[in-house]
């Protein structure tokens, strides 16, 4: 993809650390934000979008009776832009495998552990449970498997002797920060 700037969705669910990052590197990472869509109201992702004057989008799945017709609102809302890529950020919800197939292989996901290992949730708490010594993030493409398409890049760290769940989630989150950028700009490189 030699698009520069490249035109990307960035899907939310929550604070947007991920996003912010994206926004604070777009230029360097060649990356053009089209709009950021949330599937919660009150993510505040939102704000930092709208502080970055990046068009903003509320689909709530709560709104819908079916994760089809969710997904359905969103491939509506997204395909009005025709993005390069759509980057989940901190996306909470599962797509449905009609969104998967209608951007295959054009979405991104970053997720917080050294994939394959804990797919799903409680990432952090299951690294210590299983006394591994390093933890870390996987930037993937997405696939109709959960969590386990190609990994584009990942980034570990160290477990510490003191380290709980709310202390390793940050830990990562940091490295996220670097990851995501990066694994986007190789993306668009290839
Ligand atoms: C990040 O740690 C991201 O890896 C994780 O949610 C957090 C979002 O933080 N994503 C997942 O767990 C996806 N399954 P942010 O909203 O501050 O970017």
């Amino acid at each position: 993809m030699q698009k520069n700037p490249a035109n990307v969705i960035v899907m939310i669910s929550g604070s947007g650390s991920n996003l912010q990052s994206i926004i604070n590197k777009a230029d360097d990472i060649g990356v053009n934000i089209q709009s950021v869509i949330s599937n919660k109201a009150d993510a505040y992702g939102l704000k930092r979008a709208k502080d970055a004057g990046i068009t903003t989008q509320v689909i709530e799945h709560t709104k819908f009776s079916s994760r089809e017709d969710f997904d359905r609102a969103l491939i509506k809302y997204i395909n009005k832009f025709n993005p390069d890529l759509i980057i989940l950020a901190g996306f909470m919800r599962i797509l449905s495998d009609g969104f998967v197939a209608t951007f295959a292989g054009k979405i991104l996901n970053i997720h917080p552990s050294l994939l394959p290992k804990y797919k799903g949730l409680n990432t952090h708490q299951r690294a210590l449970d299983a006394d591994d010594t390093k933890a870390g993030a996987s930037v993937h493409f997405v696939t109709n498997e959960l969590d386990s398409g190609e990994i584009i890049l990942q980034e570990s760290v160290t477990i510490d002797a003191h380290d709980n769940a709310t202390t390793l989630a940050k830990k990562v989150l940091e490295q996220e920060h670097i990851l995501y950028p990066k694994a986007i700009k190789k993306v668009l490189q290839r």
